[in-house]
This record gives structure tokens, sequence and C-alpha cells, in this order.
């Protein structure tokens, strides 16, 4: 028998494939020294007993108590850090207003690194909470700000990949909030992605600098193909907004004559490693290019309700190949939880499918084969949202990292509907995914580490 750093025994559920939960009923989850799982031992395996024996009386050795499950961490692959300072508000008017009256005034704030400090110490504490284990954070246009973005994370745990935002095309950003020059976006970029290397050296769950163009109509072209030879000489993460509304779709090809994604492919911006937000107007032939490139797509359920009346077709882009994962988007999305944003990835999909609308008779009504069920959501919030980013992260299985929520069904004051002995764990895990809230999630683990608990 190895020598293991940590031993948990108890029932997990982790996403196989879209369609496909697994449910381990008392399994042995063995973690090495890097907060690797080693092994996965179920019951009646020839060395599930020997293991127990061996670890059960050690500190190290955890069986989790009668009503509590193991999901692996979520993974969110959208959300503006900053942002959260204005979550829950404003959400009543169109992107472009949105961003220009709410949005920019309070980014343009993070030049002050006490203020951005209060509030990006508390983002991550939250999404924490909320069992959000890996976060792909748009931070601002400051390099200082967004390195204390990335120190929190290392701080508190986290795997946070971050993105100084770049914004540097002087017609479309506010004079009081945009790079200096195309110059001084791409050497603060630079800069940045060094410090976060340098930073993450002293971390055991890594954290990430990622190329962070806002979106086409924020930068110039010349913006944009440097942020592509960036990310190609120092072999990071890429993300932006891609198609995401009526105005910004409109812009691009008003500006290029071709959608988003082929614009973003001419500057080196699509791979292997990029994640594009939202997607609402991604045609077959973009979506061809994303599969082609292995870009993944964040999906933003509740964002997209709010700025582009839209639902994505999931299951038609996952059948093309496509990776994708799901995002909170804050705050154009107003909760920081990606249970939330599973459940409204299943609500948004069912009203694409076959929504009411009176003024259209019901044979013309909707997309056949639109619906996703709550597997599959799980399955956005996990194990997609890890193959997006191509890491080793959102199941729990061999050779993942344990990131690792333990949740409890019976919090005194919030119990979960669970009234006979019997019920199906698959039961179970619905009524989890459906009705779980911050007080269920008792503790949060990344990379064999305790980074939150809940008394
Ligand atoms: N497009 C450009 N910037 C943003 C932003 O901050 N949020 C959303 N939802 N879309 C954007
Ligand atoms: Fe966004």
């Amino acid at each position: 028998m190895k020598n293991y750093a940590r031993v948990f025994q108890g029932t997990a559920f982790t996403s196989l494939s879209p369609n496909e939960v697994a449910i381990l009923e008392d399994h042995l989850f063995c973690i090495n020294d890097d907060g690797m799982i080693e092994e996965v031992v179920a019951p009646g395996a020839s060395d599930y007993e020997a293991i127990v024996q061996a670890y059960q009386d050690t500190e190290i050795f955890r069986r989790l108590a009668k009503g509590q499950y193991l999901l692996p961490g979520l993974v969110d692959l959208h959300v503006h850090a900053p942002q959260w300072a204005q979550s829950g508000t404003a959400l009543d008017i169109p992107l472009y207003d949105w961003l220009n009256t709410y949005t920019f005034p309070l980014e343009s704030r993070f030049a002050d690194i006490t203020f951005a400090t209060a509030v990006y110490e508390e983002v991550v504490g939250t999404l924490l909470a909320n069992g959000t284990t890996t976060a792909l954070y748009f931070a601002t246009i400051h390099r200082e700000a967004s390195l204390r973005l990335a120190e929190i994370c290392a701080a508190k745990g986290q795997r946070g990949l971050v993105g100084k935002v770049v914004m540097d095309e002087p017609e479309q950003n506010p004079d009081y909030y945009r790079d200096a020059d195309t110059a001084s976006a791409l050497a603060d970029t630079e800069r940045f992605i060094l410090e976060v290397k340098r930073l993450a050296k002293s971390t055991k769950q890594g954290v990430y600098p990622v190329v962070t163009p806002r979106f086409i109509p924020s930068c110039t072209d010349e913006a944009l193909r440097g942020l592509g030879e960036l990310a190609a000489k120092h072999d990071t993460h890429i993300q932006s907004h891609c198609s995401e509304s009526d105005w910004a779709h409109g812009y691009v090809r008003d500006r290029y004559g071709k959608h988003d994604a082929f614009a973003l492919h001419d500057f080196g911006l699509l791979g292997d490693k990029s994640v594009m937000a939202h997607c609402n107007f991604l045609d077959d032939n973009d979506a061809d290019l994303f599969a082609k490139t292995g870009t993944a797509i964040s999906h933003c359920p509740l964002s997209n309700a709010y700025f582009a009346n839209s639902v994505i077709p999931i299951a038609r882009w996952h059948a093309k190949g496509i990776e994708i994962g799901l995002g909170s988007d804050l705050s154009g999305g107003f909760s920081p939880s990606l249970f939330d944003n599973a459940r409204q990835a299943v609500i948004s999909s069912r009203m694409l499918e076959d929504g009411v609308n009176h003024a259209v008779p019901a044979a013309e009504r909707g997309v056949p084969n639109s619906r996703i069920t709550i597997d599959e959501a799980f399955y956005l919030a996990t194990a997609g949202g890890g193959e997006s980013l191509s890491l080793p992260i959102g199941r729990l299985a061999e050779e993942f990292a344990w990131d690792a929520l333990i949740v409890d069904v019976s919090v005194p004051g919030a119990k979960l509907p669970l009234f006979h002995e019997d019920e199906s764990l698959y039961d179970i895990f619905q009524k989890i995914m459906y009705l779980i809230r911050p007080e269920h999630i008792r503790e949060v683990w990344v990379q064999g580490e305790n980074v939150h608990a809940r008394r």
C-alpha cells in the first residue's frame, strides 16, 4: 500500500460525460502529497479493507458523516471579479449602456489598490463559499490590482486564472478607463504574465495569467495581434467575449465583415487554451472553427437571459465536439453560485426547445432537441469546465486534483427534503443540484487542501 497524504471515505457524485453521472457509493479517495487523487477504491476491491484498517485511526482519514456527500469543486469559466461590487443591480438596460453607465465607472476605481483589495478579498471568499474551486477571472485594465487578485487567489487557495483586461481602442472606451496606448497595454500584459508565473511557483494549486482582450470593440487590431503573439510566446490561456449581444456582434461584422470567431482566429486568439464567453451568435461555420481549434465556450445562462435574450444550443455544439463549461459572468449574471447557473441552464434550454410564445402558432415554436438535463448542467459546471481549461480538474477520479466539496443535506434549519430512508442516491443528487445553498457546502478542498469550512 502506498503512503497517502489523506484518505476520504464517502459517497461521491462525479460526471463521466454530459449524460452520465457516476454515483460512487462509499468509495475511498486516496490523495497524494501533490493534492492529486492517486487511487479511487470501491468497496469490495482487494485493498479496500486494508486501506481502511491502515488509516482509520489516523488524523488523515476522513469518514463522511450521514447526510454528507462529495462533489467535484466547481469551475467558473467566466467571472468579472471587480463587478462583484455591483452584483444584483443595474440589469434593466442593454449591454452597451450598462457598460458605459455602470461598469466602466466601477472598474475605473480599481486604480485604487485599497479598494481593489477589499472587493477582491470578498469575491474570492464568496466564490469559494459557493463551491467554486477554479475561476477564470477578468480583472480590470490595472496591472497592479490584477496582480493583487492573483495574490488573493494564491493566499486563499483558489485556483485562479486571472486576466489583466486590455482596452486600448480610443473611440470605444472612455477617456477615464482605457489603456494609455497600445504599446503600454501590451507591455503591461507581458509584465503581468511574468509576475503571475512567478507567483504561481509559491502555490500548490497554481494561479495562471490569462491574455484578456475585453472584446473586439474595446481593442485595436494592433493590440489584438500583439495579444495573440504574447499568448503564443508565453503559452498562456486566452479569454474574451465572443458574439455576445446584438450590438457587439453587429459591431464586429461592420468592422471586419465577418463574425467574432473568424476575426479572433485571424489574430491568433483561438486555440486549445482559449475560452470564449457567451457565443450567442455562433453559426455552424463559427462552431466548426471552435471545434477545429479546440476553443471552448463559457456558457453564461443567467447573463445571456439579461443581455442577449438568448439561449445557446448546448446539445448542438456538443455534437460538434466543442468543449463547453459554465460561467457566472458576474455581474451580468447576478449570482456568484454556479449551482444557480446550472439550474438556469436547464430552465433556459427548455424555453429554447418549446417556450410558449402566444404570438406564434404552436407548430412553429422553439428548437427541437434543445433541452438539457440537470446531469448535463452538472457536467458543464465541473468536468466540462476542466476540459475547457485543459487542466486535470472537475472530476473525482484518479489523476485529477482533489478539488472537492463536502455537502451536507441535513444542516439544521436548512434540511433538504429527504423523508424516506430508501431515497435513491440519484434522487439525492438531483435535490442537491436544485436546492443546495452555501450553507450546505460544509467544506471546500482545492489540490488536497481545505480552503473553506462552515461549522
Ligand atoms: N462585453 C464587454 N464587457 C463585458 C462585461 O463586462 N460583461 C458582459 N456581460 N459583456 C461584456
Ligand atoms: Fe462577461
